[in-house]
């Protein structure tokens, strides 16, 4: 039995002064409409946007008024979000649950940085696996690396789920225009056979090399698939075991594990119980990222996470582009009833990026108690998702733009495009414009009937408008721009989570479903004599087993 750690009590947020001066505020604003906001405050749309590292981050569009910003701030202040930040920089065991350190941040430090967790500097070590991982991804880059016929590597296939999956997954997407020719990366992390079978049927083991990432080294699905891939791999080379370590390197902090696994220590790169799973794709878990844009690509990529960790370290609250982001996100979701988040990337190369999101925000802020045990009365996380635009202009948009639900946007464009063909980019970019200005000031029913719509038809093309979106416009993507826009979200959410009062930084939801799953495994065998769960499991367990015929 572990003995409780030391937890100081959490005001409940709802009896703060300042939540309920905002709760009596919302009343007000709730009634007001963007286009009033514009028209009485003119400078809103230049002065409520920020400027920094070749970002334009333009809030202008959120409904808040400069009175209710500063009263958010008050709020943050309040609830001690600067004083948690520092706390998370300093190595302070945030992670109160867990009683572990919070330190992604570390990972993007340069040399030199000191930063402490039980009295011990980890930035060397972060160097010393950095420096690894650089020259194992060298060599396989080059070709120097060979697999067990003395082929070289064309395919790496990284095998892990979540925050082993997603983060490399949505960086292999938005870094292809920086990764190396003939040599591609992919993902296996659906326990279905069909994602192991797909990925792999037109490969040649000879030229493929798997990396098995998980932080713990036991999680079902990347056990499930790591060992079919040693099984696929093993069949094509004889059964020779010493193909192993030619074609699987692992990822983990688990050494022990990765031994019994069979995986050469050599070709482990560790990490640190201080890295979150949803946090890690910039620790050793974006090996694959590495292979493929290459270790400078890579350090790119940091040096843009840790020009943000700075931004949000050391910029006034008021000026504090993830503090901002997480306060209107705080205020859409509480005060203006808003239940879900649409990101809206207008760059293809951003596909998979409002799925990396999803898990950063919700199993980080999808919590119903304050670090203290107490129950929350409040709102807690979003429902974060979406997709690139123009595609979802033709899907969903609809009922952002006329349904009965409130959804807030972040819109996240750039200026320069990386292919020129001709005037996309400038297509692009009017039409995320258009999105958020329609979505904002809508069309009313005079101005409607004003163009000679018959007054039949008016209603139908109404736009209300008074949809609030954020507009994040980047000067070009690339890799230190991934970087930055990853760890704007990453404070934003730590943020959001640090008002909440909750723990953002563990997932203890998703392990009832792990433990129920282990217990029906051995039941759909047909080997358990007697079903004991509700009527419904039971019954859905029977009939998998009469069509399988057990
Ligand atoms: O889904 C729960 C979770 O623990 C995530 O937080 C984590 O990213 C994922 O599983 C994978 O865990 P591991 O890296 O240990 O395999």
């Amino acid at each position: 039995m572990s003995t409780a750690p030391a937890i100081a009590p959490v005001t409940p947020l709802d009896t703060r002064p300042e939540w309920q001066a905002l709760c009596t505020h919302a009343e007000k604003v709730r009634t007001l409409h963007l286009r009033d906001l514009f028209r009485d405050d003119p400078k809103r749309g230049d002065e409520l946007a920020i400027e920094a590292l070749d970002l334009h981050f333009d809030y202008s569009k959120q409904r808040v008024t400069r009175e209710t910003l500063q009263m958010l701030l008050a709020l943050a202040k309040a609830c001690g979000v600067e004083a948690r930040r520092d706390a998370m920089f300093r190595g302070d065991k945030i992670n109160v649950a867990e009683n572990r350190a919070v330190l992604h941040v570390a990972l993007r430090a340069p040399k030199g940085t000191v930063i402490k967790v039980d009295g011990k500097d980890v930035v060397p070590e972060v160097h010393q696996v950095l420096d690894a991982m650089s020259a194992f991804a060298d060599r396989v880059r080059s070709g120097e690396w060979k697999g067990h016929t003395g082929k070289r590597i064309r395919t790496v296939i990284n095998i892990g789920i979540g925050g082993s999956d997603l983060g490399p997954a949505m960086a292999w997407d938005a870094l292809k225009p920086w990764a190396q020719q003939g040599l591609e990366c992919r993902f296996v992390s659906n326990v279905d056979e069909n994602d192991f079978f797909e990925n792999t049927k037109d490969l040649d083991p000879a030229e493929t090399l798997f990396i098995i990432s998980s932080k713990t080294f036991t999680t079902l699905e990347t056990m499930a698939n790591a060992h079919t891939a040693r099984a696929w791999s093993l069949k094509a080379f004889g059964g020779d075991e010493k193909s192993v370590a030619k074609h699987f390197a692992a990822v983990s902090t688990a050494l022990d594990e990765v031994r019994k696994f069979g995986i050469d220590p050599a070709n482990m790169f560790g990490f640190w119980d201080w890295v979150g799973g949803r946090y890690s794709m910039d620790s050793a878990i974006g090996l694959s990222t590495m292979i493929a844009v290459g270790p400078q690509g890579f350090r790119d990529m940091l040096a843009g996470f840790h020009e943000m960790d700075e931004h949000f370290r050391t910029t006034p609250l008021e000026r504090n582009m993830p503090a901002l982001m997480g306060l209107v996100g705080l205020w859409n979701n509480q005060f203006l009833g808003c239940d879900t988040l649409a990101v809206l990337p207008y760059c293809q190369y951003l596909d998979r990026f409002s799925a990396y999101l999803q898990q950063l925000e919700m199993e980080s802020n999808g919590k119903h108690v304050q670090l203290d045990g107490q129950h929350v009365r409040w709102q807690t996380c979003p429902v974060v998702w979406g997709q690139p635009g123009t595609n979802g202009q033709h899907a969903f948009y609809q009922m952002i733009h006329q349904g009965t639900k409130i959804v807030p946007c972040d819109f996240i464009a750039f200026a320069e495009s990386l292919h020129n063909l001709g005037d996309h980019q400038d297509l692009l970019t009017a039409n995320v414009l258009a999105q958020s200005e329609a979505l904002a000031f809508g069309k009313t029913q005079k101005e409607i009937e004003g163009e000679g719509v018959p007054a039949w038809l008016a209603p139908h093309k109404v736009m209300e408008g008074n949809r609030p979106s954020t507009t994040i416009l980047g000067r070009k993507l690339s890799p230190r721009m991934l970087g930055r826009l990853v760890a704007l979200y990453e404070h934003k959410v730590f943020t959001m989570g640090a008002i909440w009062g909750v723990n953002s930084f563990d997932q203890w939801g998703v392990e009832l479903g792990k433990v129920l799953a282990k217990r029906i495994i051995p039941e759909l065998g047909g080997k358990a004599a007697e079903l004991k769960h509700d009527g419904s499991t039971n019954a859905l367990i029977r009939r998998y087993r009469a069509w399988r015929g057990r």
